[in-house]
């Protein structure tokens, strides 16, 4: 929302964006740092999404991120961004076992962790536990298409939804989705014109990674657009900026001023009086 009063938005405030054609922007963080980053830019949602695994914690995909690792990044994300709405993801396997186990993991992501929604890939597989969570009093948001969490059953990190039955399929999940009770719904890596139908049939926003720009708002991952992460940058990915680049000739220049002896120089260090260095010297 643009040049909106700081405040954070809640699920209506979405929903009634989508109804005026207004495009959600949201990024991720997992910092305090990015969060105030991302705040003080105006972004409408941070996600303290689960790909911390991956740009952050240094592992291959999503699969070890633990409820307690999404707790820590979570709680940093709060406290650098008070007035943005924070959604947080669920990790793979806080949400697989049973609804009950669903309901309480987003319970602690919710209550302890002050976010103000949670996020959980999957449809109609999914809806179960969407309509529990939401019907314990906690705001949801769906992610479909190329879900990382099931990416190994889904032939790798890939577009999904290509032919007929498999768009067929993504259609009745975002519907499945929103009839749980989510109030948003993630469409990661499918065709923009599959999401564009699926924008249009549905009452709930997209946001799209890599689903074209009929969807009602857009997501990326911090690191990826800040040119962070470079093991792999997906065709969606738009890098705005190669902080990776500045932050290396940065401890460059320092590494180099510290070797020769540039670094610390007067403005940097501290002083005191002649006459104690001199008393000092002598009784030492
Ligand atoms: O974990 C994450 O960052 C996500 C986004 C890619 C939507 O789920």
């Amino acid at each position: 929302m643009k040049n909106r009063e700081k405040r954070k938005l809640l699920s209506d405030d979405y929903i009634e964006m989508k109804k005026n054609g207004e495009k959600i922007t949201m990024i991720t963080a997992y910092s305090c740092p990015q969060a105030m980053v991302a705040e003080e830019a105006g972004i409408d949602s941070i996600l303290v999404g689960d790909s911390l695994g991956m740009v952050e914690l240094g592992y291959s995909d999503t699969i070890p991120v633990t409820m307690e690792d999404m707790l820590i990044h979570l709680k940093a994300v709060v406290r650098g961004a008070p007035s943005t709405h924070i959604m947080v993801d669920m990790p793979f396997m806080s949400y697989h076992v049973s609804v009950e186990q669903a309901i309480t993991n987003a319970g602690i992501l919710y209550q302890s962790g002050r976010a103000d929604s949670v996020k959980l890939e999957g449809g109609q597989d999914k809806a179960a536990v969407i309509n529990a969570i939401y019907r314990a009093g906690m705001p949801v948001c769906g992610h479909i298409g190329l879900t990382p969490q099931t990416a190994a059953l889904l032939g790798g990190f890939k577009v999904q939804g290509k032919t007929l039955d498999a768009a067929k399929k993504l259609i009745d999940d975002a519907l499945a989705v929103q009839d749980a009770g989510a109030f948003m719904i993630v469409l990661e890596a499918i065709p923009m014109n599959l999401a564009a139908l699926i924008t249009e049939k549905l009452s709930i926003p997209t946001i799209g990674i890599g689903g074209g720009v009929s969807c009602d708002g857009q997501v990326l991952v911090f690191h990826d657009m800040m040119g962070l992460y470079r093991k792999f940058t997906p065709k969606f990915v738009k890098v705005y900026a190669d902080l990776h680049d500045v932050m290396k000739k940065a401890v460059e220049d320092y590494a180099d001023d510290v070797r020769s002896g540039r670094f610390p120089d007067d403005e940097h260090s501290f002083t005191m009086k002649k006459e104690i260095i001199d008393k000092l010297s002598k009784i030492v």
